[in-house]
């Protein structure tokens, strides 16, 4: 009974940890699904969840029963009951119902399986392409029928089906957006395939979902999911910052024209703003409209100087190198500034 009580005073701290871990967080459970893909995946979950709730249910009722019944009594200490050895048709029983349980899971997950990982069943009218590419610890996005690169901030029209070819330049990470859906590995030399679908606007976090590193619980991304003129309005501004070339008509105050020759001599040889520029690390085109720094700290100035004097700081792994001390504060709060211009919003 003390042990009982004792179990039960931490219970409110069962709870609270429970809340903390974010079980349910908007936009990042896969038990709220928002798309076609993540609610044929919950209902497969349900499915496997009522299933094995129904055989808990009848194993320990049975269990409980036979327990009960069949105790041992006051003056039946030496009593042996009848040994019998063998049941056709009890040994029969237990083995069919498990395999009917197995069949009715099985049939709908192998099925849904296949269809949710299909990316040429609708007419390419229909879909929307997207080329996923996982990174120590970010994430590439590629629209190659827009001609457009991006990084972390996803952006897909609100109903529309999005097909995914995923994969990876590094190791093995996995691409993951619990509301929408998932999850798909990202194999590098390889093309995984997956599709998605949002039913609602909104901001939905994705993640990482294979061990990759240091860092990876913090290779968060975010897919914006716009209504269908937006996302044309968004493409169109896209496609305007890839091929102006990023110094093009813009005008600049003193700090970000700085910031610019320090970004031309310091940052592209792996960084690129709209086609020009390397492609090792994140294309900024469009940096200035993201949401995070590295996925998912403040998108401020302040955040971000400390991720170009040490990237690692804020991102354990990061393969950026420390710019700290290679440029004074002055350059680095130029290269801020010019950051911070580069937004294709018109
Ligand atoms: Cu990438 Cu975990």
């Amino acid at each position: 009974m003390k042990k009982w009580r004792q179990s039960l005073r931490l219970l409110p701290l069962f709870l609270a940890a429970l809340a903390l871990s974010g079980c349910g967080k908007e936009g990042v459970s896969a038990l709220k699904p928002e798309g076609e893909v993540a609610k044929e995946q919950a209902s497969l979950m349900l499915i496997s969840l009522l299933i094995m709730i129904v055989v808990v249910l009848v194993v320990g009722f049975l269990f409980t029963y036979a327990m009960i019944k069949y105790r041992k009594r006051p003056g039946q200490e030496d009593y042996i009951p009848k040994q019998v050895e063998g049941n056709t048709k009890l040994e029969l029983t237990w083995t069919i119902i498990p395999i009917i349980l197995l069949c009715i899971l099985a049939v709908p997950t192998i099925s849904k399986t296949f269809a949710l990982s299909d990316n040429n069943t609708s007419k390419k009218s229909d879909v929307l392409k997207i080329k996923v590419t996982g990174h120590q610890f970010w994430w590439e996005f590629e629209y190659p029928d827009q001609k457009i690169t991006t990084a972390q901030d996803l952006y897909i029209p609100v109903g529309k089906k999005v097909e995914f070819d995923i994969t990876s330049k590094d190791l093995i990470h996995a691409f993951w957006v619990p509301a929408l859906g998932g999850k798909q590995d990202a194999n590098p030399g390889q093309t995984n395939h997956l599709w998605l679908k949002a039913d609602k606007e909104g901001t939905y976090k994705g993640r990482c979902a294979e061990l990759c590193g240091s860092s990876h619980a913090l290779m968060y991304f975010n897919v914006k999911a716009v209504s269908d003129k937006e996302f044309k309005h968004w493409v169109k501004d896209m496609k305007a910052g890839m091929k102006s070339a990023p110094d093009k008509d813009r005008v600049l105050t003193a700090s970000a024209k700085q910031g610019e020759e320090v970004f031309k001599n310091n940052c592209m040889s792996c960084h690129a703003v709209g086609n020009k520029g390397g492609q090792i690390g994140p294309n900024l085109t469009n940096f200035a409209d993201r949401d995070n720094i590295g996925g998912f700290e403040k998108h401020t100035k302040s955040e971000v100087k400390k991720w170009i004097k040490d990237p690692e700081s804020i991102k354990p792994g990061a393969k950026m190198p420390k710019f700290g001390k290679k440029l004074t504060d002055d350059q680095i709060n130029a290269l801020a500034d010019y950051l911070f211009t580069l937004s294709v919003k018109q």
